[in-house]
């Protein structure tokens, strides 16, 4: 980073706090990850859901998807998920700046690259929420077969198999899984409202 000089932030009348005002809401971000399997894209779509019901306007923006098209050029060694987190951060640091609470929901599985994101925001705006599920519980569920590939070496440096997982150190919220029987979407989601309302 840093390949741009001479240039200067252009500055607008119409700032942050009125279009939070405009939209009775405060931007964020809330930062999803886990391995995968975890149920870090179901969580997000729920707490949307939450939220949009509650009136407050959400963007989910996700590892998956996002790499379908901004992302499309970055593949899974180490640099290219460390510029996969660091565009996420910046491109939901502007939806916050727009008033939206924002939904990340990406692995990102090195502490150093989330913990960049979260200082790239005011302080207070970056909800880092981890899915502590067991890699075993993961791997049983295995929604897109993948850990079976991985397993077979069909699919190398897979997260949690033969690639690195750093769980947050200071997650905002934990939301810990460590039976097969697990918690609805609708209920984790509701402990991720509690906090934000109790925040606001
Ligand atoms: S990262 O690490 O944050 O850049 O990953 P992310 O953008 O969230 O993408 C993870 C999804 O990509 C699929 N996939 C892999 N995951 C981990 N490791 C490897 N090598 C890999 N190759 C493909 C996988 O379906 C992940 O989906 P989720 O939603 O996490 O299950």
């Amino acid at each position: 980073v840093g390949h741009s000089t001479n240039i200067l932030w252009h500055k607008c009348s119409v700032e942050k706090s009125d279009r939070q005002e405009l939209l009775k809401q405060k931007g964020c971000v809330i930062w999803i990850t886990g391995l995968s399997g975890s149920g870090k894209s179901t969580l997000a779509c729920a707490l949307s859901h939450g939220l949009h019901a509650r009136g407050k306007l959400t963007y989910i923006l996700d590892g998956d998807n996002v790499r379908h098209g901004l992302n499309s050029d970055l593949s899974f060694k180490a640099e290219d998920r460390a510029e996969n987190i660091r565009r996420i951060g910046e491109v939901a640091k502007l939806f916050a700046d727009a008033g939206v609470i924002c939904i990340a929901s990406l692995i990102s599985p090195y502490r150093k690259d989330r913990d960049a994101c979260r200082a790239r925001l005011p302080e207070g705006d970056f909800v880092e929420v981890f899915m502590d599920v067991p890699l075993q519980i993961c791997e049983a569920r295995d929604p897109k077969g993948l850990y079976k590939l991985a397993r077979a070496g069909k699919i190398k440096g897979f997260t949690g198999v033969d690639d690195p997982y750093e769980p947050p150190l200071n997650a905002e919220i934990v939301l810990r899984q460590r039976e097969e029987k697990y918690d609805s979407p609708t209920h984790l989601a509701e402990i991720v409202i509690s906090y934000l309302e109790k925040k606001a």
